[in-house]
Formats: structure tokens, C-alpha cells, sequence
């Protein structure tokens, strides 16, 4: 749709977070929804905590759509929306809301992001994974991984949020292991695949999360975080010989599973990475 202009009929889609100015959601849907010529436009919108409950109330209004939610929200929409599918509910982490006739239900499409990039990449589950931290990206990569078979291992740096997450599950029925960042490398060592789901190594850090001696030719390893592009973690697996998935994969996986939800059609997936790719790049 060359030209196009919202008018006062447009659907809105938003995505939320504090902050949110570095997202790149908002080319990867508006280029998808413009592809396929939907008369609505998606907006990055910096929320306050405070503010949360009042964003979420004017969701109710009838031209909104949806939207997706960022850092620090996930698990505080969780309590304010009406529904939650099993994804939200089993991870306790909102990142995608759908506003059907007012009514607001809950999604964590990081879980089909998370499975989807790991299939595309040739991993198809069972043996060990390890998932380094225990924030909402760790809870979608468990989720996922549980139900790809493996036997999942999450390392973290501070105990209390490990022994969270693992009550999490536990009480929803679902094994976690849980170990101190100071296991990484006798975990490492046996795990078919690793997953960072920590920020290091995010836009200027030139940090790993673990020392890469730890990891060798034949494990697959996803790195969530996707700017810079490719992460240092993901240059050095890369060039160790494994089987590497970089952060851009899971987030257009888990935007275009977003997009599916709130039309019930598949977007154009190359167009998404590709628009990924070119503002990540820049
Ligand atoms: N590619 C995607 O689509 C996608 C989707 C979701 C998330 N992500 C990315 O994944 C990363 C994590 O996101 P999140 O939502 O899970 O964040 P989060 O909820 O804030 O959790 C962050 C986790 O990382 C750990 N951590 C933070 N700094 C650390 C450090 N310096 N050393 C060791 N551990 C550290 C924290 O450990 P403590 O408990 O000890 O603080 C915590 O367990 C972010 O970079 C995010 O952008 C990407």
C-alpha cells in the first residue's frame, strides 16, 4: 500500500516498555502490515509503571487491536488483563495482549519464538539445555524447551530469582533444575544446547555472559539479545563451530506469532527479517 496514511478508522497497535525507543517491532509490523495492505498502524509507546494501569484501560477503547509488551512490564500485565492463554499463564509473562469487544487477552508468543528459531535452525529438542538467567526471556526459553523434551538446567547469577522461577514452574507441575552461574562450566559441558536469556553483551558491552571456552562444536546455542547484531557470543560459537541462533530470529518468530493472533493470518516472515535486519544494521 504505497502512500498509505492512517485515517480516523485505523486499528492501533502499540509496543510498551520503559524505555522503548530502541525497539525495532514497530518497522518489522508496520512494514508486515503494510505488505498486506491492513488498515492499521503499530506505535512504540514509553510507559511508565505508574502509568501501566491507565495504558491498559485505554486498550478497552474499540480501536485498538493489541499490543506487545517489553522490559519491565511483562509479568505486571499479566495481573491487569481479563484472560490469560496457557504460554502467559505457565510463564507468569504477558508480551503480546489481543483487545477483542474490550475484553484483554493475554499471550507469550517469546515461547513460540523461542521453539520456532530453535526448529528453524535445525534443533528439534530433547537431550540438555541450559538456560543462562531467570528473568521472563528464561521463563519463555523453559517453557519452550520443556515442551521440545530437553531437560532443562537454568543457571543464574543471583539464587533467589533462580529458586523463583523454579517454584514457578514446580507449583504449574513442570521440573526445572536450577544452579548458580558458578556451575556454568560443568553444566555447559554437558548441555546439547545453550540459551543466553541474560542482557550481557547488549549494544556497546563487549561482555559474554560465560566464558566461550565453555562451549564446543556439536552444542546449538541461542542468543537472545539482538543488538549488536551479531553479539560477541554469537561471533565466538559461531566461530568454534556450533550451531549458532542469533536474538533476530526469536524476535521476528515471536512477532510474527503476535501478528497471527491479532489477524489470523500468517505475515510475511523474509520481509520481517529483512526489515530486522536493515534497521539493526543502521
Ligand atoms: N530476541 C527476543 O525476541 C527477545 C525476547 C525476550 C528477551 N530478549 C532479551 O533477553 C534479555 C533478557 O531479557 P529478560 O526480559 O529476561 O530480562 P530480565 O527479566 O530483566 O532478566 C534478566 C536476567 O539476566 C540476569 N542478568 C542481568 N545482568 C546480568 C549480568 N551482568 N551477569 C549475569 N546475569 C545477569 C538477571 O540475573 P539476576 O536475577 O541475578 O538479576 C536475570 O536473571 C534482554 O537482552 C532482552 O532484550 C530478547
Amino acid at each position: 500500500m504505497v502512500g498509505w496514511l492512517p485515517t480516523s478508522d485505523s486499528r492501533l497497535l502499540f509496543v510498551i516498555g520503559d524505555p522503548v525507543s530502541h525497539s525495532v517491532s514497530p518497522a518489522i509490523h508496520n512494514r508486515a502490515l503494510r505488505r498486506l495492505g491492513i488498515d492499521a498502524v503499530y506505535l512504540a509507546l514509553r510507559v511508565k509503571g505508574e502509568m501501566l494501569g491507565f495504558f491498559v484501560s485505554l486498550c478497552r477503547l474499540n480501536r485498538v487491536l493489541g499490543f506487545n509488551v517489553t522490559i519491565p512490564h511483562k509479568i505486571a500485565v499479566a495481573s491487569l488483563v481479563d484472560r490469560l492463554d496457557d504460554s502467559a499463564e505457565l510463564t507468569g509473562c504477558v508480551n503480546t495482549v489481543r483487545v477483542t469487544s474490550g475484553l484483554l487477552e493475554g499471550f507469550n508468543t517469546d515461547v513460540a519464538g523461542v521453539e520456532k528459531s530453535l526448529r528453524n535452525a535445525g534443533f528439534n529438542g530433547g537431550g540438555v539445555a541450559a538456560v543462562i538467567g531467570a528473568g521472563g526471556g528464561a521463563r519463555a526459553a523453559v517453557l519452550a524447551l520443556l515442551s521440545m523434551g530437553c531437560r532443562v538446567v537454568v543457571l543464574n547469577r543471583s539464587r533467589g530469582r533462580a529458586l523463583e522461577l523454579e517454584k514457578h514452574f514446580s507449583e504449574r507441575g513442570l521440573r526445572v533444575e536450577t544452579r548458580g552461574l558458578d556451575h556454568a562450566q560443568q553444566v555447559l559441558k554437558d548441555a546439547d544446547l545453550v540459551v543466553n536469556a541474560t542482557p550481557v553483551g547488549m549494544e556497546s558491552s563487549v561482555e559474554t555472559p560465560f566464558p566461550t571456552e565453555f562451549l564446543r562444536r556439536g552444542q546449538t546455542l541461542l542468543d537472545m539479545v539482538y543488538t549488536p547484531h551479531p553479539t560477541r557470543l554469537v561471533k565466538e560459537a559461531s566461530e568454534k563451530g556450533l550451531n549458532t541462533v542469533p536474538g533476530v530470529e526469536m524476535l521476528i518468530h515471536q512477532a510474527a506469532e503476535s501478528f497471527e493472533i491479532w489477524f489470523g493470518v500468517k505475515p510475511p516472515l523474509e520481509e520481517m527479517r529483512d526489515e530486522a535486519l536493515r534497521r539493526l544494521r543502521s
